[in-house]
C-alpha cells in the first residue's frame, strides 16, 4: 500500500503573539514562500503524493485557498480540522479515514530540513513500511525537546521529553514515519500531565515492540524550527542565504512534482505565470529556460 502523508499545521502559535494572534504560524513566510511549502516538499521528496493538511477550523480554509487540491503540484491533498491542540499523534486518530489502512509519515507544519542526499535517505525511509522511523538530529542544547539515546548498533536505549538532563544531544525533529498500527496505537493513548497525547508515548509503544528506528542526520545537515521570532528569523536568513548564494530554491513545489514527472512542462508554464512578479516565479520561468 502507498504511504501517505500528514501535515501537521495547527497550534496555538502562542510564542509568537502577538504575530499569531489571527493568522496560524504555518501560513508566515520563510523568507519567499509560505512556511507549510517546506514541510510538503519533504513529503514530495519522500515520493508521498496523497496528503492530509490538519490546522484550525479557523485557518484551515485559508491553506485549501493556498494549495487547494494540489493537483499544480501534482499531488491530492485533503484537509482535516483539528478542534484544539491535542497532541501530535492525534494527528494519527483525525486521519484514520483518510489513511484507510496505509502507512503513514507526519511532519509538523514548522519543521524546515536541508541537507544533501536528503531525498534518497527520505524516499528509502518511505519504501520500508515496517515500524515507526523517527529523525534526531544533533543540538548544542537539547532540554527543549524530545531527547532520544541510541546505543552504538543503533538500537534505541531511552526517549524522554524535554528532560532536565539529557541522556544525549539527539533531539528528535518533526517527522515521523509509522506502519499501518498508528491510528489504532494512538487511539490507546492517554493524555500527559499537560494535557496533550504525546508523541514519545506512541514512540515507546514502538519501542518495546522493537519496532523502532532513528535515523540520525548528523552533523552536515540543517534542521530548523520557526517556533518563536528568534528561531523563525534564523531559518529565514538561513534559506536565503542559501538561495541567494546557489541560485537554487528550497521547497519550490512545482520544482519537485516536474523533476518526478508529476507535471507537465505546460504546467509548469501556467504556474510562472500566475507567480511573474515574484522571485519564485521568476525561478520557475528559468527552470522552463533551462529545459527548452
Ligand atoms: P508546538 O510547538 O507544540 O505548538 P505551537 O507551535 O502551536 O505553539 P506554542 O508557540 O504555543 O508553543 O507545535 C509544534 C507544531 O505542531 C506546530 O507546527 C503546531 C503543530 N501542532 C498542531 O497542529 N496540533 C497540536 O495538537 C500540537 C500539539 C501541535
Amino acid at each position: 500500500m502507498m504511504r501517505k502523508g500528514i501535515i501537521l499545521a495547527g497550534g496555538r502559535g502562542t510564542r509568537l503573539y502577538p504575530i499569531t494572534k489571527v493568522i496560524n504560524k504555518q501560513l508566515l513566510h520563510v523568507y519567499d514562500k509560505p512556511m507549510i511549502y517546506y514541510p510538503l516538499s519533504i513529503l514530495m521528496l519522500a515520493n508521498i503524493r496523497e496528503v492530509l493538511i490538519i490546522s484550525t477550523p479557523h485557518d484551515l480554509p485559508l491553506y485549501e485557498e493556498l494549495l487547494g487540491d494540489g493537483s499544480k503540484f501534482g499531488i491530492k491533498l485533503s484537509y482535516q480540522v483539528q478542534l484544539s491542540p491535542r497532541g501530535l499523534p492525534e494527528a494519527f486518530i483525525l486521519a484514520e479515514e483518510f489513511l484507510n489502512g496505509s502507512p503513514s509519515a507526519l511532519v509538523l507544519g514548522d519543521n524546515i530540513f536541508f541537507s544533501m542526499g536528503l531525498q534518497p535517505i527520505l524516499e528509502k525511509a518511505s519504501e520500508d513500511i515496517h515500524g515507526m522511523k523517527v529523525f534526531a538530529y544533533p543540538v548544542y542544547d537539547p532540554r527543549e525537546y524530545g531527547v532520544v539515546e541510541v546505543s552504538a548498533e543503533g538500537k534505541v536505549r531511552s526517549i524522554e521529553e524535554k528532560p532536565q538532563h539529557p541522556k544525549s544531544n539527539l533531539a528528535l525533529t518533526g517527522l515521523y514515519f509509522c506502519d499501518n498500527q498508528a491510528s489504532s496505537l494512538a487511539k490507546e493513548l492517554t493524555l500527559s500531565g499537560r494535557g496533550e497525547l504525546e508523541i514519545v508515548d506512541l514512540m515507546r509503544i514502538y519501542l518495546k515492540q522493537d519496532n523502532l528506528s532513528v535515523h540520525n542526520f548528523g552533523r552536515g545537515a540543517a534542521w530548523l524550527d520557526t517556533g518563536n521570532p528568534d528561531s523563525l528569523l534564523d531559518a529565514a536568513n538561513f534559506i536565503a542565504t542559501i538561495e541567494r548564494r546557489q541560485g537554487f530554491k528550497i521547497a519550490c513545489l512545482e520544482e519537485i512534482a516536474f523533476n518526478k514527472n508529476w507535471i507537465t512542462q505546460k504546467e509548469l508554464e501556467r504556474h510562472a505565470d500566475d507567480q511573474k512578479n515574484s522571485s519564485y516565479g521568476k525561478y520557475i520561468y528559468n527552470l522552463l529556460m533551462s529545459c527548452k
